[in-house]
């Protein structure tokens, strides 16, 4: 549905999102010119505030969050915001936001930024109130839900106001200027697509590493575990942009049909191709750092490491493994995919170190964004034994490639995508639940088998398991 809000709605405008990516957002998008000048933004949370001590709120969370250079014109950018306290389960409340964001038939985006407990009566709310017409969208943050029961319930509560075309499930990955230029990357060259198969493709690697631990976010992720927190929704977006059928064209239907094709194709994995970790007190860049239940204050089962073996059925990756992890307190911030090619079917080379290494793509997301494409080259001599051969990396780096782009906040291209109505970055209910289903099942086998997640020390590469569970394929992780 095309119309451009000339309203934005913010639930949990206080919140840590809020005031870390959210309004720096809007802030940087309005510094560019990029709202329109209409566009008014109206915050709603609990906490009892008027327009003027928001504004304030609002002016340290940008100051804090968001690159003075970034921040221009931001008297204009304060002026347009206003807030409501509301208490989402009491439906009088909702009779005054509706008076405070004015006529919703000209377009409004509300952004639900709460806890998912809050989802269920926000929605009513908006309801009864008149804000959830037809020139009204919503977006929705994660976490939709703890498995497919639970998201198939919040996605019914808001499917029982807003058509699927207004909907729009973040995942914040999909914002990220570097992930779509994967498709950018498969779709708009000739050389990777031909050879992106399992005929030519040994495996792949997704690594997403953090340094961070549990950082206060005590409640959400104890419930949660690195399963659910990273591998079902960012990992296993970034798994369907690599493994997907070129889409017909770059648009919100087709770019989503081939990935949910890739999403049912997860084959249900064996315990024994999982690894589950929590770490221990450690040592981060030299700085000691506590173990999880330190931090947690309690003893847990909660992973907060996860490596997994997973497989694609389908004609183009039989038989080529995709090995993902993730894991809090690891050595470097990374986000990286490895695409391992298969060596050559011959080497006409023998002579002293000729032995041909298999190129290897390495795409890097974050926090550099780097394209290594590793490839043989002769050594320069003139070795009597012949030709020798080493690998070496074909790089680019895209700061170089494109001079001074700023680095920009996921949440700034998603923002304005809902503004305008744009899904295609934005994850279609029957995605997600695919992705429930598989992870489910992976937290079934867990389960049955009372697993406990092993030890890592902070700072480590995870459990040695994980090592184990590439190398039994002879596989390295790539560093
Ligand atoms: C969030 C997770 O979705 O993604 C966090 O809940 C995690 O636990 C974060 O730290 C990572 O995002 P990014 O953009 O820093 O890689």
């Amino acid at each position: 549905t095309k119309f451009t809000s000339d309203r934005l709605l913010l639930f949990g405008a206080t919140g840590d999102l809020s005031r870390r990516m959210l309004l720096p957002s809007l802030c940087a998008l309005d510094a560019e010119g990029l709202l329109d000048p209409s566009i008014e933004i109206v915050a709603t949370a609990r906490s009892d505030m008027d327009d003027q001590s928001f504004r304030n709120f609002a002016r340290q969370s940008l100051e804090q969050f968001l690159p003075a250079n970034r921040r221009g014109g931001l008297a204009t950018f304060l002026n347009r915001l206003s807030y409501q306290a509301l208490d989402a389960n009491e439906m009088e409340g909702f009779k005054a936001l509706a008076e405070k964001v004015g006529k919703p038939e000209e377009g409004l985006s509300i952004f639900l930024s709460t806890a998912p407990s809050l989802f269920e009566p926000t929605i009513h709310g908006l309801q009864s109130s008149g804000l959830a017409g037809p020139n009204v969208r919503i977006g929705l943050e994660k976490p939709l839900g703890v498995d497919l029961a639970s998201s198939r319930v919040i996605n019914d509560a808001v499917a029982s106001a807003f058509p699927e075309e207004r909907i729009y499930r973040i995942d914040h990955y999909l914002g990220k200027e570097t992930v779509q230029n994967l498709l950018a990357l498969r779709f708009a060259n000739l050389m990777f697509e031909p050879l992106w198969n399992a005929a030519h493709i040994d495996h792949v690697q997704i690594t997403v590493a953090e340094t961070v631990g549990l950082e206060s976010r005590v409640g959400y992720y104890d419930d949660s575990g690195a399963l659910r927190d990273m591998v079902q929704n960012h990992i296993l977006q970034l798994l369907a942009l690599v493994a997907m059928e070129p889409p017909v064209s770059y648009d919100a239907t087709n770019v989503r049909d081939e990935k949910v094709k890739v999403l049912r194709s997860l084959r249900k994995v064996n315990v024994s191709e999982t690894v589950t970790g929590q770490y221990r007190a450690g040592a981060i860049s030299g700085g000691a750092v506590p173990g999880y239940d330190e931090e947690l204050g309690k003893d847990s089962n909660t992973e907060t490491f996860v490596a997994i073996k997973a497989h694609i059925d389908n004609w183009r990756w039989q038989g080529v493994p995709f090995y993902l992890r993730t894991g809090k307190r690891l050595p470097r911030r990374t986000t990286e995919i490895v695409v391992q090619f298969r060596n050559v079917p011959h080497s006409i080379f023998s002579g002293r170190g000729a032995k041909t290494v298999p190129n290897r793509l390495v795409i890097g997301i974050q926090p550099e964004e780097n394209i290594t494409l590793s490839l043989m080259a002769k050594i320069p001599g003139l070795d009597r034994e012949g030709i020798g051969l080493r690998s070496v990396p074909l790089a680019i780096t895209m700061p170089d490639a494109f001079a001074g782009p700023q680095r920009r906040i996921a949440y700034e291209r998603l923002l304005l995508d809902l503004i305008e109505g744009d899904q295609t970055l934005f994850v279609r209910r029957d995605e997600v639940e695919a992705q429930w289903d598989w992870i489910d099942a992976i937290r079934a086998g867990w389960d049955e088998q009372a697993l406990e997640p092993k030890t890592y020390t902070a700072g480590s590469w995870g459990p040695s398991a994980a090592i184990a569970l590439a190398e039994r394929d002879g596989v390295t992780w790539h560093e």
